[in-house]
Order: C-alpha cells, then structure tokens, then sequence
C-alpha cells in the first residue's frame, strides 16, 4: 500500500489519497467512503476474490461512472479479466505490481476524467429582476435547493453574483461561508475545481452556494474577466449553475448574463414591478439576448388580484412561464431560519410551484425527465 501511494505521489504530488482497509463484502463502507471524498480513481487489492465476489462492486462501479475503478489481483485469467471488465471495472493490474503499469493505468482514466469535465457544460440560470423585493434571490436559492434535493444525480451551484447586496447564502444555511467570490476572484490564476468546491457553503452533498463578497470594499476587486472564468469552470463541474445577479446591469452582471441558457425576470403583479421589468426585458432584448431565453416568474401570486395574467402577458409581451404564490407566513419562516422552504414545508404552494419550474427545467418536449442531461453525457 505504501509503495502504490509514494509511486503515485512520485508522479504527481497534487493527488489526495484515502487509504481504507476491508473486504468487498464490506463494500457499504467504500460506497459511504466514494460518496464522501469523490475520488478520481479508486485501486482495490483484491488478490483473495474470484469472479463471483465481484458482483458486490457492481453496485459501486454503476453508481460512479465517474470514478475509475483499478483492481489489483495475483492471477489474472481470461475468465477474472473479462467479469472485472463487464461489471466497469476500468482496469485489472497484476501482482506484484510494476510501478509504470499503475501510472499508466492511473493517468487514463484521469485524462479521460478531465476530457470528460472539460466537454460537459451544464445550464446555466440567471435570476434578476427590474425593482428591488421580488423575491428573486429567494426563488433563485429556493429553485436551486429543490432541484438538487430532488434530483441526486445532478450537480448544483448556486453563485451569488449580487455583489453589493449580495445574501443568497443566508436564505440557505447559518454557517460562515468558507470563502466569498471575493476571495474566489483574488485567486483567479490558481481556481480550479477543488479551490471552488472548498469555498462553497456545502447545502446538499450535490448543492454548494459561493456567497457574495462580505463589504462593497471586497466586491470592488471582483472584475468581469473573473466572473467569465468562474462561470466557465462551474459549468464545467455542475450540471446546473443558478446565478444570482441581483438588479444592477454592469459589465460584471452583463458576463453572467452572456453564460445564461435562462434568464428569469422575478416580478410581482403590481404596476411598480411590471412597469420595471417592461424596461428590463427592453434592454435584455436591445443588448441582444434572445427572448425565447427570458422567462417571467411572477411572484406571490394571488388568484384574483387586481392585475390579471393575461394583462402582464399582453403588457410584455410574452408568456409568464409560472406563478408562484404568496405564502407569506412559510416564506417569513424559511429566509428568517435561512432554512429552505422546502424543508419547512413539503406540501406548500410555494414549494409545489418551485417543484414545477423543476419538472419544466429537467424535461425535454416528448421526452423523459432530465433527458437533455442524458443526451449530452451519452
Ligand atoms: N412567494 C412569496 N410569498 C411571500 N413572501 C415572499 C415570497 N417571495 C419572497 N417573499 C418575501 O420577499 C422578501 C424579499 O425577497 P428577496 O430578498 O428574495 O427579494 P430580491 O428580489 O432578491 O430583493 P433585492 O432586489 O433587494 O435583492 C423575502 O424576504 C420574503 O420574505
Ligand atoms: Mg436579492
């Protein structure tokens, strides 16, 4: 064991090792441990097992296609070789083991990982609005919450882009935040994967919130050229990116907005807040984004308020994509607990309608529910 890390060290001192001692039939455990660290590579000394124990690997080897599993075994037969390949196990080395055939084996799959990371790019979604108080940091938190606690599978940032008032960590969690987009952006040279995920309030095991920067002093070093890479990268490493942009066009929000496969325009149903967002979606539509990307959620809707829809429809010229309810007393809740409405109440209508936007996000017309993301990685 020893020898295997000093030879991985050797050749690349920035890797993380896990050492952890069992069996196969324990494998609960190296699933918890998987589901933990996330590791690139996992290398099992297996020399005991014959093909009929794999079957306990299978399990691990489907529920992390992302992770390389290398097996290590002291008679590797035809038999061994073919079971170990079919259940994903990447690659079978054989004992005693030669240093080079484990680098080798190793770097595969790692630069297979990071082609697979560099190609994948996840949505992108803005929220903002015309007038300050639409809710639209709560729908941004809120949305991003909902989607990861209902779909595992899939990665979530939420990135608070509001760099003056930014608060979005707070309608989530009560801890300190790590680090801040300020520090994210003074580092910009040496962010990677790992930098971003550490910085990051972690909300769910596949939900992390970067929080805005502390004082408008630190937010003054965040630049626009920052915000492009950290916006590359999180595509790159999440399947959905929710930014919150506050309600200040500039060119640092201008960047996010470029990124954006979805731009929600939060409004509610009175005058104030449609005449704003009318002038908003004017000048998203002058600057060029194009309108099948703006979508309006109007927020605490009430059935019979003095507005109508389809007044707002006719008014900006396009469809409302959902309503979501006023609620008041388990919103109140939720942003004073920062906890997330969701948690607080399963079956209210707020969290009903976040559900909704969900479903819509995830599907693909006439097809299976986050059919797009399947598309893209097979
Ligand atoms: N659906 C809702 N029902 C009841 N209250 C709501 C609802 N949505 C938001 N609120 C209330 O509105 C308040 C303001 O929301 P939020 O801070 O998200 O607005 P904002 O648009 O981000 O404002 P700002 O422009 O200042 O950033 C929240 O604290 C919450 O109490
Ligand atoms: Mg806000």
């Amino acid at each position: 064991m020893e020898g295997i890390c000093n030879a991985l060290r050797e050749d690349n001192p920035k890797r993380v090792f896990y050492q952890f001692e069992g069996s196969l039939d324990k494998a609960v455990n190296l699933i918890n441990l998987i589901n933990k660290e996330q590791p690139d590579v996992v290398i099992l000394d297996e020399s005991g097992v014959d093909a009929k124990d794999l079957l306990s690997l299978e399990q691990a080897c489907m529920q992390y296609p992302n992770t390389g599993f290398i097996m290590l075994h002291e008679t590797v037969s035809q038999e061994f070789l073919i079971s170990a390949l079919r259940i994903g196990v990447k690659d079978v080395l054989k004992l005693p083991l030669v240093n080079e055939e484990l680098l080798r084996a190793v770097s595969r799959i790692e630069i297979k990982l990071n082609y697979a990371a560099a190609s994948k790019q996840g949505k992108v979604i803005v929220f903002t609005s015309g007038k300050g108080g639409s809710g639209a940091t709560f729908l941004a938190c809120n949305l991003a919450y909902t989607l990861a606690a209902t779909h595992s599978d899939l990665k979530v940032a939420l990135l608070d882009l509001n760099l003056q008032f930014g608060d979005a960590a707070l309608f989530l969690s009560d801890r300190i935040p790590p680090n801040t987009l300020a520090e994210v952006a003074g580092n910009i040279s040496r962010l990677d994967a790992s930098l971003l995920a550490s910085s990051m309030v972690q909300v769910l095991p596949n939900f992390g919130v970067l929080a805005a920067p502390e004082d408008a002093e630190r937010a003054e070093e965040v630049k626009p050229q920052h915000i492009d890479a950290l916006i590359k990268l999180a595509k790159q490493q999440y399947d959905f990116v929710i930014l919150d942009i506050g309600r200040t066009l500039n060119a640092t929000s201008l960047k996010a907005l470029d990124h954006a496969d979805n731009i929600f325009v939060v409004l509610q149903q009175t005058l104030p807040f449609i005449r704003d967002s009318k002038r908003l979606v004017k000048i998203l539509l002058s600057l060029g984004y194009p309108k099948a990307i703006i979508n309006l959620l109007i927020n605490r809707f009430e059935k019979g308020g003095d507005i109508d829809v389809r007044d707002i429809e006719a008014t900006l010229e396009m469809q409302v994509y959902e309503r979501i309810p006023n609620s008041y007393i388990t919103v109140s809740a939720s942003v004073n607990q920062g906890v997330p409405i969701m948690k607080i109440s399963k079956h209210d209508p707020v969290t009903k309608s976040l559900e909704e936007i969900v479903r819509k996000l995830t599907e693909i017309p006439g097809g299976k529910e986050h059919g797009w993301i399947s598309r893209i990685f097979n």
